[in-house]
């Protein structure tokens, strides 16, 4: 499916929940979370299941799951079983912040999953303790090797560079890519999730990462990387990974932009940064066949922008939560 601006459309990103197991201080507000959609408010994974089935009918062929935290969902292993039956769906990802991804690792393979990427924006125990608001990074680390260990290629390390946070911690992340096959893409920081605790002096854009990591490391042009996102990657020379740059503030990647993102509550949105949205949920609760379905995928991806509005707010523009539409 083709959009009014000429992208193909083929990728849908899936926030089965809105709950998480971190509360990391730019993603969810300290006071009262306005999260917690009840039961009745979510899809079920049987819903889930057959929206992706008339999504891919539509032309959607790459799924990630995520959230919140996809891997605090009941039975989430049984959504990637139903998903990875659906023939056009040639990939399913999910993106976790790790916590409970070693234990569900075994499980999550055998039912299809193909690939994962984990966030994690320090390797310093109490730093990521500061930032998760009480996080422990050793489940994380196990699951990262646990994911390793599986094969569970490409496995991709988000991290979201912060100034006077992480950003000393640069080299030590891309150490990591050199050490092993690790990709791990550093994200400009974005004025979205919990607003307050952003603001311009937090953010340091990606050529000024790069230019760190060249000091060290001989940066050089990939063989491809599977995966579809706005990541401009570069090898490390003699090194196993990669580092990856994406840069939503310093570069406008929304041309080629190819997703759709569905959320728990089942409302459907063409972008990240648009209130536009239209409502699954509702249409399932008046009956609405296959084909009705279908012609509100149809209506969301020819809503989609051409390009997000960082500029114009995010409260002005979107009263959602990161956590609530899946980053
Ligand atoms: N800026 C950049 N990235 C963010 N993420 C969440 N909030 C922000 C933000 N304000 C990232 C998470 C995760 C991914 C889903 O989105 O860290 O890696
Ligand atoms: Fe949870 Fe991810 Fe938000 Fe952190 S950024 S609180 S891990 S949803």
């Amino acid at each position: 499916m083709v959009d009014r601006f000429g992208r193909e459309i083929n990728y849908m990103r899936i926030s089965v929940t809105d709950r998480c197991n971190l509360r990391c201080l730019y993603c969810m507000p300290e006071e009262g979370i306005d999260y917690k959609l009840t039961h009745k408010d979510i899809l079920s994974l049987e819903e889930l299941a057959r929206l992706t089935r008339v999504a891919a009918s539509v032309g959607i062929k790459k799924v990630r799951l995520t959230g919140g935290e996809p891997l605090v969902r009941k039975n989430i292993e049984k959504l990637v079983e139903y998903i990875a039956e659906i023939p056009e769906i040639d990939d399913i990802a999910l993106t976790t912040n790790g916590v409970k991804f070693k234990v569900m690792a075994t499980r999550l393979k055998k039912a299809g999953l193909k690939r994962v990427n984990f966030s994690l924006d320090s390797l310093k125990p109490e730093r990521f303790s500061y930032i998760t608001r009480g996080g422990d990074i050793k489940p994380v680390m196990e699951g990262i090797f646990t994911a390793l260990e599986l094969g569970l290629n490409p496995i991709k390390i988000n991290t979201v560079v912060i100034k006077g946070f992480n950003d000393d911690e640069v080299l030590e992340f891309a150490k990591l890519a050199y050490d092993y096959p690790l990709h791990i893409r550093f994200i400009e920081f974005m004025p979205v999730g919990d607003i307050k605790f952003w603001n311009e002096d937090k953010l340091i854009k990606s050529e000024k990462i790069k230019s760190r990591i060249e000091h060290e490391f001989e940066l050089a042009l990939p063989d491809k990387i599977v995966g579809s996102g706005p990541a401009k990657y570069f090898k490390l020379r003699g090194g196993q990974g990669s580092v990856g740059f994406i840069s939503p503030m310093s570069n406008h990647f929304c041309g080629e932009c190819n997703r759709i993102r569905l959320t728990a509550d089942g409302k459907l949105r063409g972008c990240l940064y648009s209130k536009e949205e239209v409502d699954l949920m509702e249409a399932i609760k008046q009956n609405a066949n296959d084909d009705e379905l279908a012609e509100i995928f149809l209506e969301a991806i020819n809503n989609k922008p051409r390009h997000h509005n960082f500029g114009s707010g995010w409260g002005k523009e979107n009263e959602r939560k990161m956590y609530q539409i899946g980053g």
